[in-house]
């Protein structure tokens, strides 16, 4: 090919480093601007992606058909969604596959602090974009990446191989890492994980770092950044991060008509002058907080009634919050009231973000902190 030929993408990369580096408030670094430009992203993308219209739809865009919009998101600072439904046919297209957002790659490529002679396990493997950058850092050699989807793994392998950055890429469920190539000196998730699995603690060496999205079922948000320890526990802290979608072997598919709320339900009534909005949308950093010391609930906005629903993962308590301040509570938790209890919490630790929040994991569980170790985060405490 000349270059003439290259020109359009030379473009193309250009805006798009310069887009990553505004997001991430300064020029990318030297070793991930070289490997972006030595690994194309457009050739990881599949002829039909799917982008999100104004109001969170999405909608197909076909290479042969839509070329100057294909080729516009393979290189805008955006998430590319690859896969929807699993694969499976849907008239309501959900992402179950993306190309996760270049200046999301970047800074957990940053943050995930690889350096000549590592070997890295990525879970999630998806296009096989951020295998190919870690692969062109480190050496195909050094690093291993999992996907659960066979088609999706299939599709990665080969366009890792194509662009000469043939790492290996094993289809299977990253719960269970990849003992055969273990240890690794640093494990990178893109999907995002209620609970660390154990096996990428054991199969981190001493010293070696688990980075990987968080997700509750409140609020999918954080970024997890845990460093393993002699004794095999891991430890570390939370930062600000936008949404990953959950691993496949972590989802729960519940829905507050069809498994929670029952006619035969008869709720407490009770009132509140707590404004649920203060729980909701773009209250995120509440979201986390709460997430995390509320542990098992989720809610769920009931657009027609303005009514906040809120529910434990075993659906067996729920309560709804209507907008003249009525509460309803069903079940053995009082699911309202712990609601308003952890915001009050929340609101005294001095509101505190993701940042001051961590993480310790012991082959006991998992137990969250604030700010030390020693100040554990638990439901009512
Ligand atoms: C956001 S995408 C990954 C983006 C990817 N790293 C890239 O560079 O394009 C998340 C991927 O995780 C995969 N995934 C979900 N659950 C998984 C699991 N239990 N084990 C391995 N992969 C999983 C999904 O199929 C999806 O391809």
């Amino acid at each position: 090919m000349t270059d003439s030929v290259h020109l359009p993408e030379q473009a193309a990369v250009r805006g798009l480093l310069r887009a990553v580096g505004e997001a991430l408030g300064g020029p990318v670094p030297r070793e991930w601007r070289e490997a972006i430009k030595a690994v194309p992203r457009h050739n990881f993308l599949p002829e039909r992606i799917w982008l999100a219209d104004d109001s969170g739809d999405y909608e197909a865009c076909d290479l042969p058909t839509a070329h100057d919009c294909w080729f516009g998101a393979a290189y805008a600072d955006v998430p590319v969604v690859t896969q929807v439904n699993d694969g499976q046919e849907s008239p309501d297209p959900w992402p179950s596959s993306s190309a996760s957002t270049p200046s999301v790659v970047v800074r957990m490529l940053c943050d995930l602090d690889v350096r000549p002679g590592m070997r890295v396990l990525e879970i999630g493997t998806g296009t096989g974009w951020n295998a190919a950058l870690l692969a062109h850092r480190l050496g195909p050699e050094n690093v291993v990446s999992v996907e659960i989807d066979p088609d999706v793994a299939r599709q990665a392998r080969a366009s890792l191989y194509a662009a000469g950055l043939g790492a290996d890429v094993i289809c299977g469920d990253g719960a269970d890492g990849w003992r055969r190539r273990a240890p690794y000196d640093r494990i990178v998730s893109t999907c995002s994980v209620r609970r660390v699995p154990r096996a990428w603690i054991e199969q981190t060496a001493p010293g070696g770092v688990v980075l990987t999205p968080w997700d509750s079922p409140m609020i999918c948000w954080g970024l997890l950044r845990l460093t393993v320890g002699l004794d095999r526990t891991a430890q570390g802290r939370f930062g600000p991060h936008s949404a990953f979608m959950l691993m496949r072997t972590q989802r729960q598919d519940l829905r507050i008509f069809r498994d929670v709320v029952g006619d035969e339900h008869v709720p407490d009534e009770s009132r509140t002058s707590f404004d649920p909005r203060q729980v909701t949308g773009d209250a995120w950093e509440a979201r986390f907080a709460l997430g995390l010391r509320l542990g098992e609930v989720w809610t769920a906005w009931e657009e027609d009634a303005a009514r906040l629903w809120v529910a434990t993962t075993d659906a067996r308590s729920w309560a709804a919050v209507d907008p003249d301040g009525t509460v309803r509570q069903y079940g053995p938790r009082r699911l309202w009231a712990e609601v308003e209890e952890a915001h009050r919490w929340w609101d005294r630790q001095g509101r505190p973000g993701p940042e001051r929040f961590g993480l310790t994991v012991t082959p006991a569980g998992q137990q969250v902190w604030l700010d030390d170790p020693s100040r554990t985060v638990r439901r009512g405490d």
